[in-house]
């Protein structure tokens, strides 16, 4: 989650970290335009709006179904509530993610069970998940982090002979594609989120879950709206998690500019990975069989907190994410399993950085953030060049990964 912190201009020359006014003067008359119609109309849930908005999202994700609900967390908890996905039942998950991914399986009454990620894609790694499959597994919730597509063959390969459900979290991915398909329609169902700081953002909290199952679909519509089709009758508890009208249609007036946006914030990576590219630091790697769409360009360096430190005495907003795995939250103190090792996740938390990567920055300020960069890292050239010799002891390569026996053999109890 993007701080909200990251949206305030602090000085005239800030870079921020999410600039959502920038992006605001870009669509602001449109963006009145059917506000007003709206306001107008009196009609405020599960309007026209919502009804156009889930057919064109839904025909951008190429999936035959999107329900809107309140928030991304509510669309993975409701996507997986409709799946019949309950108490004593597991659900694996990447364990560096946000927290919203686990909560939602806590909400169940399920227990997340978090396992390390792929050094390379930083996305759950699929050997991981086959290992950690119990009798008790229902599903798997692979989440497409920073804006890049999991393995989903793999994924769905596992999935399908183990018969569990996938349920993809695509609340940073809107738009990504693997191997050609829009992700969203990979899995059973997929969630996304509209937090304003998305890549698709509205004005508040909204989310939406789509899905190519008809039966599904149909469950979420009554689900979010008390468990109700007619009103005043209910056929089953429901909840109140309905997208509404005005965030609709705001979400109809911005997704025309999705397309353009992601390819800016691929053309800001592209230049992110030419300027930083010599300097002792790693970048996200690309994504051949993929279409990244960058909601976070996140880097892995030493020295992690003095650089933020440094970003932002040159007035450059910066982010972690995520500074805290999910097991070491107080919240999941007892709430979750991990298991096998999270050699990676427990290595990368102290090492991550979240550079500037939103569509409306503009080429100079790229720059200026590179500059930054590259004056941090010769600041600390002689450091650096230690960390280099000993690289393979702290920052792990593919080489030092530690062989798939050892590192992949089975794991036993879960450990807390
Ligand atoms: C990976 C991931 N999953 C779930 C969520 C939850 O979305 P929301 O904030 O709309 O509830 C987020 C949002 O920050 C997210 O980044």
């Amino acid at each position: 989650m993007d701080a909200v912190s990251c949206f305030e201009k602090k000085t005239d020359d800030t870079i921020a970290f999410v600039d959502l006014k920038r992006q605001h003067e870009e669509c602001a008359t449109d963006i009145e335009t059917v506000v007003q119609s709206v306001l107008a109309r009196g009609a405020f849930i599960l309007g026209e709006e919502v009804r156009k908005f889930e057919q064109e999202f839904a025909a951008v994700c190429g999936a035959r179904h999107c329900v809107g609900v309140g928030s991304g967390l509510d669309a993975l908890f409701l996507a997986m509530k409709g799946l019949g996905i309950s108490a004593g039942d597991e659900v694996i998950l990447p364990a560096n993610t946000f927290i919203a991914t686990a909560l939602a399986v806590t909400h169940t009454g399920a227990t997340p069970v978090l396992v390390d990620h792929d050094p390379h894609s930083w996305n759950i790694d699929p050997r991981r998940i086959r290992q950690a499959v119990t009798s008790r597994t229902r599903a798997i919730i692979p989440v497409h982090l920073y804006g890049r597509p999991a393995d989903m063959d793999a994924i769905v390969a596992i999935a399908e002979e183990l018969n569990l459900d996938v349920i993809e979290d695509a609340c940073q991915a809107h738009g990504a594609a693997y191997r050609g398909r829009c992700v969203g329609s990979i899995g059973r169902a997929a969630a996304f989120s509209f937090y304003p700081g998305k890549n698709l953002g509205a004005a508040g909290d909204a989310g939406a879950v789509v899905t190519n199952d008809a039966e599904l679909a149909e469950w979420l519509r009554r689900a979010r709206n008390y468990g109700s089709h007619v009103k005043y009758h209910h056929g089953m508890l429901g909840f109140n998690s309905r997208l509404d009208n005005l965030q609709a249609a705001i979400l109809r007036a911005k997704l025309p500019h999705l397309a353009r946006w992601n390819e800016r914030r691929r053309l800001i990576a592209e230049q992110y990975r030419e300027g930083l590219r010599d300097l002792p630091i790693h970048l996200p790697e690309e994504a051949a069989d993929s279409q990244h769409v960058f909601h976070l360009f996140v880097i892995r360096c030493e020295g992690r907190d003095a650089m933020l430190n440094f970003l932002k005495s040159r007035h450059i907003d910066a982010g972690i994410h995520y500074p805290v795995p999910i097991h070491h939250q107080p919240a999941y103190a007892d709430g979750c399993v991990t298991r096998g090792p999270l050699t990676y996740t427990e290595m990368f938390a102290d090492h991550l950085l979240s550079l500037p990567i939103h569509p409306h920055l503009t080429d100079g300020e790229v720059q200026r953030v590179i500059a930054a960069v590259h004056e941090f890292c010769e600041a600390r050239g002689a450091v650096y060049k230690v960390v280099q010799r000993s690289r393979r002891d702290v920052l792990p390569t593919v080489a030092s990964r530690p062989a798939d026996s050892a590192a992949l053999a089975p794991t036993g109890a879960p450990q807390p």
